[in-house]
């Protein structure tokens, strides 16, 4: 009997056909599955990187969170602990160097009000403006003419139900010759730095003093600008160190009779600042003017303690700030010298 099957070549069954297929189907889908795996694995290696780099970049930033946070809190502080909350204060001679310094600084300690008198209209109206109307405003007064200085106090209290604080600054530094000396005096030429630096200054004193008697204000603060030059001798400027002599004295006596109504009366005494007063008028020679960093230079020189640079406004405006406020609650009657240890020539 012939056996077909054993003629007839075997032929792999369907189903040996079938898993053969399934075979190479599975090891060609099982290349492709560690294909895929390592392409996974790759992307989790690679996000695990990225991971690993954004905790570095915020353990990193917290540090500096951490630093730019304790600065916000000192900051913060210093904001909290605002000085002036709600005060009303005029600024005479405000347009300009020591005087715009300190609105800036009342500002910065939340004053309610702050009124800039000068004759600088321009200047003190720019000033006024970049502080904030609603917080500043400017008013033209020459502090010479003592009904100027009366409309200027009616006015802020009119405006603002009282006042509280009184910066009597406003001053000039020459109207004659700097370099005179006692021999040649001229007297005409020293009426007029009166009538501004002392004058001006006791209209000033006079006027916000009754304002604040009149308005029952508690704590009121009445501040003068003097000078290094209001306490000791000098050769030449006489006549500026002679009217600032006389500011210590309206100050010494104001507080005498103001104390009274629990108003004090203080002057800050600055040594030498470089603003267009010193740099145009005390320190110029021959109408020749000094340029800030010169006349920076040459204060430096004379003054007594190093390393700081010259004084600036801003470090007088500081004293002004603590004379002003309730920091000095017990202080009236005193000259503040802000001079770094300045030895006038
Ligand atoms: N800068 C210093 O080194 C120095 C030193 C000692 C004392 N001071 C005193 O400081 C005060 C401020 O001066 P500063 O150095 O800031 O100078 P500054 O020139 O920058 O400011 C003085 C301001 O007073 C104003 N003013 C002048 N005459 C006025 C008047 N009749 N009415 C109203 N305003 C008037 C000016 O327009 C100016 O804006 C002055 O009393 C000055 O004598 C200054």
């Amino acid at each position: 009997m012939l056996d077909i099957r054993a003629r007839v070549p075997r032929q792999p069954t369907t189903h040996i056909m079938l898993r053969k297929c399934y075979i190479n189907d599975m090891s060609r889908s099982g290349l492709k599955n560690i294909v895929m795996l390592m392409s996974e694995l790759t992307n989790l290696i690679r996000w695990m990187l990225s991971l690993c780099i954004y905790i570095c970049w915020m353990l990193l930033n917290c540090k500096a969170l951490k630093r730019r946070f304790r600065i916000m809190t000192e900051t913060d502080h210093f904001l909290l602990h605002k000085k002036l909350e709600g005060k009303v204060a005029i600024i005479t001679g405000g347009a300009s160097g020591i005087g715009e310094a300190t609105a800036r600084l009342f500002a910065q300690h939340g004053a309610r009000a702050i009124v800039i008198a000068d004759i600088q209209d321009a200047l003190g109206q720019s000033v006024a403006e970049s502080i904030g109307h609603g917080q500043c405003t400017y008013v033209h007064c020459d502090v010479a003419d003592e009904g100027q200085v009366k409309g200027l106090i009616d006015s802020t209290v009119e405006a603002f139900g009282n006042l509280d604080i009184m910066f009597s600054n406003a001053g000039v530094g020459k109207t004659g010759d700097l370099r005179q000396s006692i021999l040649d005096l001229n007297l005409d030429a020293s009426d007029r730095l009166f009538a501004i630096n002392t004058r001006g200054m006791a209209a000033c004193v006079k006027h916000a003093a009754r304002a604040m008697v009149e308005g029952s204000v508690k704590g009121g603060s009445i501040v003068c600008t003097g000078s290094l030059a209001a306490s000791t001798g000098v050769e030449q400027f006489i006549d500026y160190a002679m009217c600032k002599h006389a500011v210590l004295g309206l100050v010494r006596c104001a507080s005498k009779g103001l104390g009274e109504y629990g108003i004090r009366v203080n002057c800050v005494s600055p040594g030498g600042v470089a603003t267009p007063l010193t740099c145009n008028e005390l320190l110029a020679c021959n109408e020749m003017t000094l340029s800030v960093e010169e006349c920076e230079k040459f204060l430096e020189g004379i003054m007594g303690l190093k390393g700081f640079g010259a004084t600036k406004t801003k470090d007088i405006a500081n004293a002004v700030l603590f004379l002003a406020s309730q920091d000095s609650q017990f202080i009236t009657g005193q000259n503040l010298i802000v001079d770094g240890g300045t030895k006038l020539p």
